[in-house]
């Protein structure tokens, strides 16, 4: 396959959103597809905001701006992605779910398009079974928030061939990203890494060690990081930390990675992060 002129993108979130803005502002034809016609107004505005951040600050033009919203297309019909030469899911982090959307991709779009998955943490190699194509199932694997993080993690499923390969680290490469590789382990390289360092700040929450704030000011200043890591988990969304968390046990099988009953029962109440005005901590 040459290189890529058409993108469909599934799912209209935090992720799938800033998917689509990163393909249309290179000036890739994209859909958008979201079963629910809210997110999709609501990813087109935080789009149009987003790439203004950039044009605000010199680092677009207004002529890139209004070239990328003409690229971008929205549509609650998945039929309209038929002839994307490559489709990324970002839709909820649950195997079933993504299976489903792999099935039906499989029979809309065309033989030669590649699927992509952004998962988090899910099996590629299960996701692409699921298909007649398992040799164009790839995971392209964007961190949060797409247009801003610097890197993409590619995850060769075992039938993942060469070109499918090339051609995904081609299209991360355009949007301007540095790739790392990882074989197809529960996690990959990142969220292995990452989500128990999460996990572990809401275990020092639940035993009492420190206050929230504490334990996020202590991981900011003390290790430089951006964000404490209970703020960067409302920022990720709670639902999705506790799900790659459930990944990370049931794959690899050891306690160490059981989910903090603290994290378990924030999820249980709604308390889901930013996305919800309300996680760890309250954003209303
Ligand atoms: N679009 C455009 N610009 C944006 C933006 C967006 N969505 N979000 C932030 N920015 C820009 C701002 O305009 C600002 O630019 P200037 O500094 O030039 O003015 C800059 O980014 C910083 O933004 P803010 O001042 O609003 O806030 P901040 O300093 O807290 O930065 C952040 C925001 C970039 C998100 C930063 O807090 C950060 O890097 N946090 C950590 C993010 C992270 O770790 N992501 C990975 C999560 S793990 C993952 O993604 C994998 C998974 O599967 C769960
Ligand atoms: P989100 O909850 O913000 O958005 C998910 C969107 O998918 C929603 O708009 C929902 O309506 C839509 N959706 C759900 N089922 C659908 C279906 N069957 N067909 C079409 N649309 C459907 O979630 P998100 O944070 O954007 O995460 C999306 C994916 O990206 C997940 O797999 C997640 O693990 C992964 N991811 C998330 C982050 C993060 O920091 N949040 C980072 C990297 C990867």
């Amino acid at each position: 396959m040459g290189e890529i002129k058409s993108i469909g993108v599934v799912g209209g979130g935090q992720m799938g959103s800033g998917i689509a803005q990163l393909a249309a502002v290179n000036g890739i034809q994209v859909w958008l597809h979201d079963t629910d016609a809210g997110a999709l107004n609501k990813a087109l505005s935080s789009i149009s905001d987003s790439i203004q951040r950039f044009v605000s600050k010199g680092q677009l033009s207004q002529e890139v701006k209004a070239e990328a919203l003409r690229c971008l297309r929205c549509t609650s019909n998945l039929e309209d992605l038929a002839a994307a030469d490559i489709v990324i899911e970002a839709i909820v982090e649950t195997e079933d779910v993504k299976k489903s959307l792999f099935v039906n991709l499989d029979k809309i779009v065309k033989k030669s398009a590649i699927l992509a998955s952004n998962t988090s943490s899910i099996s590629i190699t299960r996701l692409a079974a699921a298909t007649d194509r398992p040799q164009q199932v790839i995971g392209m694997h964007f961190m949060n928030p797409p247009p801003i993080m610097k890197l993409v993690e590619i995850v060769r499923a075992a039938d993942t061939s060469e070109d499918t390969f090339s051609v995904t680290k081609a299209l991360a490469e355009r949007f301007g990203k540095t790739v790392i590789c990882s074989q197809d382990y529960s996690g990959f390289v990142v969220n292995r890494i990452l989500i128990p360092m999460i996990n572990e700040a809401f275990h020092a929450l639940y035993s009492g060690v420190a206050t929230k704030e504490d334990i996020d000011t202590g991981m900011k200043l003390g290790t430089n990081h951006p964000m404490g890591p209970l703020e960067l988990a409302d920022f990720i969304g709670l639902d999705v930390c506790l799900s790659i968390m459930k990944v990370l046990h049931a794959g690899l099988g050891d306690t160490k990675y059981a989910p903090c009953p603290l994290l378990v029962q924030l999820v249980d109440a709604g308390r889901l992060g930013r996305k919800r005005g309300i996680g760890v901590y309250n954003y209303n």
